[in-house]
């Protein structure tokens, strides 16, 4: 039977390659819609929770995934031969990148060698990892074709960006649209049909280079508003007379040409901060320097330092020294309701103020544990009394889960990131991107 009646008919068999933020929702949305799913992992650990029937995410629920599994649906293994009894096999690894900020592709080259071991005719090959425009063509394809199968002919190749939102409670993987670039018409038709099963909108373009160029703007168009607003917050607390948040809500009531972006301590996760310079680097190969994506880049990564820098005035400026300040960071996560802490704001910060303070604890519900220069340190209870304590409760992410109402009225001192209390007057209350009235400039 053809791929295409396969698909159509629900028989086609799924293979989903890392089961990590991307692989896991995938894991449960397939087999939602008719698709037996087999997740191939290199971590143990996450092939045992699928089998036993457990997330390990907090966007995906385990009763999910053990009814998958229950109705033998989905399974999870670290032996790539499962490939060869799959027709479509989406590769979502990730692509994190090295420490001079390159991009590291390291991880679709190994999995991608472990897929053309084990490649067979017919199958189709999708990459969903974020990566520069020209990978799925100039690296995945000579790796596949080393099976000695050649791509668009014996097997079909595509690249859809992933464009999943953890925290997001609007747009879920079935309702978000996908984009879908395939190597020749076939292979996009394939992949766009295999999708089209899945969530409610497919766009197709005319190749994986624009389908990855595609996600790259999505992301940049994210760091560099962040950075915008992130500068505009520096400029209104130099000016000492104009509050951010006032303006990015005024500005908010145009109805066209503006959305919102807010001011923060900074961005993280693995996306809209290592993105950017996937695109710097590939563009430096055309000889052309990305001037947006560098300045973006430059001020929102200065955020964690203002943070710090910020802190500091507003204990000298309350008599606190800063060398003795018991601090307690509220938030661990990069951003609002998600237990993701990689390349986390608030854990740079953290970092930053190793040493320089009397004593750091923080609290985030999502967050247990985190580790701090190579030590575990675990989140404490959030409390009136541990709230009273503390110098000064820094707010670096505003979890919906927080009691905004005690931590106003408990604290002694807050300086709040992310205007998440949304209150001006308190003289104990500082926001970042603007001054408290009291010291305003007349
Ligand atoms: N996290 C997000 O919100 C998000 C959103 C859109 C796109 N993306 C992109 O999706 C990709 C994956 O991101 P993620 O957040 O899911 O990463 P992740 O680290 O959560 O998951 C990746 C998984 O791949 C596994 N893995 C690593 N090497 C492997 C190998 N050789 N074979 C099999 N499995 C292997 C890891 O063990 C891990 O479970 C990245 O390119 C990222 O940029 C992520």
């Amino acid at each position: 039977m053809k791929l295409e009646q396969r698909i159509e008919n629900g028989t086609a068999k799924v293979a989903v390659v890392g089961i990590g933020y991307v692989g896991l929702p995938l894991c449960v949305e397939f087999p939602r819609a008719g698709f037996r799913t087999v997740g191939i992992d290199v971590d143990q650990h996450k092939i045992g929770s699928v089998n036993r029937g457990r997330s390990f995410i907090e966007d995906v629920a385990s009763t999910d995934v053990a009814a998958a599994v229950k109705a033998g649906q989905l399974s999870a293994t670290n032996d790539y031969t499962a490939c060869r009894d799959c027709d479509i096999i989406n590769i979502c690894v990730p692509t994190p990148f090295t420490a001079s900020k390159e991009p590291d592709v390291s991880f679709i080259e190994d999995s991608g060698r472990e897929v053309a071991r084990n490649l067979r005719r017919g199958q189709l090959v999708i990459l969903r990892s974020t990566t520069y425009p020209e990978t799925t063509e100039k690296v995945l394809l000579p790796i596949l074709e080393k099976s000695g199968m050649k791509a668009g002919r014996d097997f079909h190749l595509a690249f859809v960006p992933e464009r999943v939102d953890p925290g997001n409670r609007r747009f879920t993987t079935r309702t978000t649209p996908v984009v879908v670039g395939g190597l020749t018409k076939r292979c996009t038709r394939l992949a766009a049909l295999f999708y089209g099963r899945v969530v409610e909108r497919v766009f197709q373009v005319s190749s994986p280079r624009a389908a990855e160029m595609s996600k790259l703007l999505e992301n940049i168009f994210r760091s560099v508003n962040i950075a915008l607003v992130n500068e505009m917050a520096l400029l209104c607390e130099r000016m000492g007379s104009i509050d951010i948040w006032e303006v990015v809500a005024a500005a908010s009531t145009k109805p066209f040409g503006f959305m919102p972006f807010y001011p923060g301590p900074g961005i993280g996760g693995h996306c809209i901060l290592i993105d950017p310079y996937y695109l710097s680097w590939k563009a430096r190969e055309y000889d052309f320097h990305s001037n947006f994506i560098e300045l973006a880049a430059q001020t929102n990564e200065s955020m964690p330092f203002r943070v710090v820098d910020r802190l500091f005035e507003v204990l000298g400026s309350n008599g606190i020294p800063s060398s003795k300040a018991k601090l307690l960071i509220l938030g661990a996560a990069f951003k609002r309701d998600v237990e993701d802490t990689r390349h986390s704001p608030a854990i740079k910060v953290m970092e930053l103020l190793s040493g320089k303070v009397g004593r750091v604890d923080y609290h985030d519900p999502h967050v247990p544990e985190l580790k701090l220069d190579g030590k575990v340190v675990r989140s404490k209870s959030l409390t009136p009394a541990r709230l009273r304590a503390a110098d000064c409760v820094v707010i670096l992410t505003d979890h919906s889960a927080f009691d905004y109402g005690m931590i106003l009225k408990e604290s002694r001192l807050i300086l709040d990131t992310r205007n998440a209390i949304k209150r001006r007057g308190p003289k104990k209350l500082y926001t970042l991107g603007c001054q408290p009235p009291a010291r305003r400039r007349r």
